[in-house]
């Protein structure tokens, strides 16, 4: 089988293709390696790709996923083998919707769009699985967030992007008999990670001797994920579709105090972090905590990596890396 994997370059798509030419299938990456973080890093996972062991199973595009006639192109051209597709292209990051807010209309809503309408016109297609966030829970989502609880009162643009892609696809899955599922993901960390996300800034600031800015004094949790289960979960998931639209949690049920994930982390590095204390964020929410009973049940999601395990991991391709 052929699997079309979008946003390629970035932290959980690089890592999905990995695992999908590790087991032997053709992937065809798309990426427009965007300039939000650092554009080596993103070239960096390319290229880890590219020279592989499986590297000539690996088709990548340079392209946008917004560009309608490129994608169906494309689209076109794989279409005989091509039975499934993971979407994880998007415009990530809540404090940059207040920024940039047209970036998330065109990744996250026409990008949506394109994607479905491919799927729509794929006659062989199995099964489409795109990335949700954890983030359409709000404020005022009782912990654990179940799947089913209300998602009507996004916190920033980037989350109403996201229910939007899930009422999108649930659109396209009736009317068009698509096998279509929205994976919601709980802040997920690892190896060659996002560079824009806390634990990432944290490690810098703290091995350059820089502050820490600790949003709320560190009163806040995050249901951490580390990449190997969120990858476990998915290709889980895409090996069993179940017909119609479904929404599934993939966090990992265990939400960690911002401050004892500090503390986890400054022990990784052997160097306590300058705390400068900064107010909430604008967007931000206080708790994230991911209901996994349905994905466990439907195809035994069962997250294994606790923090003290996924941290140190992290920290020691950040100093190879980095070189520090
Ligand atoms: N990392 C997390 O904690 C997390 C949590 C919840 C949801 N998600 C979602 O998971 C998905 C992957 O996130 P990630 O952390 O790997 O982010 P990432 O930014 O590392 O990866 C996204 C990739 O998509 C590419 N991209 C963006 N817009 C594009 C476009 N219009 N056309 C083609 N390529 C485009 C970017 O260049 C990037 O390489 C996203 O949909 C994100 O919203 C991630």
């Amino acid at each position: 089988m052929t699997v079309l994997v979008t946003g390629a370059a970035g932290f959980i798509g690089s890592y999905i293709c990995a695992a999908l030419l590790e087991r032997g299938e053709h992937v065809v990456g798309v990426d427009n390696l965007n300039a939000y973080y650092d554009v080596r890093l993103k070239q960096y996972r390319l290229a880890k790709l590219e020279n592989g062991a499986h590297g000539n199973a690996f088709d990548f595009y340079h392209l946008d996923i917004s560009d309608r006639e490129a994608m169906t192109n494309l689209a076109h051209s794989h279409a005989p083998t091509l039975t499934h597709i993971v979407h994880l292209a998007a415009q990530a990051g809540v404090r940059y919707s207040l920024e940039q807010p047209f970036a998330y209309l065109e990744s996250n809503l026409a990008g949506q769009l394109v994607m479905l309408e491919l799927c729509r016109n794929l006659p062989n297609l199995r099964h489409f699985v795109y990335a949700s966030s954890s983030s359409v829970y709000g404020n005022n989502t009782p912990a654990p967030f179940a799947v089913e609880a209300r998602t009507d009162a996004p916190a920033s643009l980037y989350a109403a992007t996201k229910k939007a892609g899930e009422l999108m696809a649930h659109s396209y899955s009736h009317l068009y008999s698509i096998p279509a599922t929205g994976l919601r993901f709980f802040t997920v960390y690892g190896a060659a990670g996002r560079p824009d996300m806390a634990y990432f800034l944290f490690t810098q600031a703290i091995l350059e001797g820089t502050p820490v800015r600790l949003f709320n004094r560190g009163e806040m949790k995050r249901d951490f994920t580390y990449i190997d289960d969120i990858v476990a979960g998915t290709l889980a998931c895409l090996d069993t579709p179940r017909g119609g639209h479904r929404v599934y949690n993939l966090g990992n049920n265990n939400p960690v105090e911002l401050q004892r994930f500090l503390a986890v982390l400054e022990s990784s590095l052997g160097k306590k972090a300058r705390i400068e204390e900064a107010d909430m964020q604008p967007g931000d929410v206080y708790e994230t905590c991911a209901d996994i009973t349905a994905s466990t049940r439907d195809f035994g999601f069962a997250p294994r990596t606790p923090i003290e395990d996924g941290l140190p991991r992290f920290v020691a391709w950040y100093r190879d890396y980095y070189r520090i």
